[in-house]
């Protein structure tokens, strides 16, 4: 009963935050600013790979953010011919991202903006002036166009990196506490352990959660298959090392330490760290361990 819950709760807080990051109402009307709606979906789906940030971006194209330059891209968009512009051609059949394809709506407003002649994005006063005085500025600072929505969700994710250090030291001291205990030959349930075990199952929620919001601001797209692996580890972790501080919970009250909960240690540890080395190869590129 309570690992169901547990695991409902968790898959909840994970999930939640991804959906709202996802979930943008279409804006319709003479003030609809394709530019900037199109840069905000090129930020999220095609930055990770396409980025300014990026020292290879794939393709040898990394100014997908930039927008008056993909518009002179003739290779690229062809203003206002949709069907003659590459950029279109890929998105619409799947083959861009190759992360995974981009929503209908997401196409609609990519293909509608090269109909309106592919307009840079417009300069945050001129959406009151209704008519949308474009700006010639090229962009090279991603963070401070984007709309305060795509804003707070790539700020908020940040915390992942800065949370995620706690959890991967606990667990590993828990570890090293149970250790000492069992080599003392002693088989009461430890306050360290315990204690310590709680507080990373307190602090790998949010962990876990920011991750996912993390993702959902585009961070990791670049490697999809990495990513996948980091956030499925990294979600079963969380849940795993939950289950596990219940039941040296329930050690501590019959006073025994359990062999299922040091064996479930032991596999949360492996676990974490799995995740934490695929989390490190992300940040740092698959071969930073390279011989
Ligand atoms: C997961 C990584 C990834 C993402 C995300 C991604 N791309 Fe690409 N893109 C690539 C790779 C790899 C190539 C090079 C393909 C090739 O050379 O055959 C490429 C090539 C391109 C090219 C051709 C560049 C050229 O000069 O030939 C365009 C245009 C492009 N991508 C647009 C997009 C757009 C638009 C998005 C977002 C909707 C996007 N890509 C998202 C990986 C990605």
């Amino acid at each position: 009963m309570r690992w169901t819950v547990t695991a409902l709760v968790l898959a909840l807080a994970t999930a939640l935050p991804a959906e709202i990051a996802s979930a943008q109402p279409p804006v319709t009307g003479p003030d609809r600013q394709l530019g900037n709606e199109v840069r905000d979906i090129f930020a999220v789906r095609c930055a990770g790979c396409h980025g300014p940030d990026l020292a290879k971006p794939k393709g040898r194209f990394g100014y997908v953010l930039d927008l008056g330059r993909v518009a002179q891209n003739p290779e690229m968009v062809i203003p206002s011919r949709p069907d003659e512009s590459e950029l279109w051609a890929l998105v619409q059949r799947d083959e861009m991202p190759p992360s995974g394809p981009l929503t209908t709506a997401e196409k609609e407003s990519i293909r509608e903006w090269i109909l309106a002649g592919a307009p840079n994005i417009s300069s945050p006063v001129s959406g009151t002036a209704g008519s949308s005085l474009r700006t010639e500025l090229s962009i090279v600072d991603s963070s401070t166009i984007s709309s305060p929505a795509i804003r707070a969700v790539r700020l908020v994710g940040k915390f992942h990196l800065l949370l995620l250090h706690f959890p991967i030291a606990l667990l590993l001291t828990a570890g090293v506490a149970e250790l000492l205990t069992a080599l003392r030959g002693s088989r009461f349930p430890s306050a360290t352990v315990q204690f310590c075990l709680t507080v990373t199952a307190v602090a790998i929620v949010p962990t876990v959660a920011l991750g996912w919001v993390h993702a959902s601001g585009g961070n990791g797209v670049a490697d999809p298959q990495l990513l996948a692996i980091h956030r499925w580890l990294g979600t079963a972790a969380g849940v795993w090392v939950i289950g596990t501080a219940l039941g040296a919970g329930r050690d501590a009250r019959t006073g025994v330490r359990s062999r299922g909960v040091q064996m479930a240690l032991i596999v949360g540890i492996l676990l974490v760290v799995a995740t934490a080395h695929a989390g490190g190869l992300m940040a740092h590129g698959r071969d930073f361990f390279d011989w």
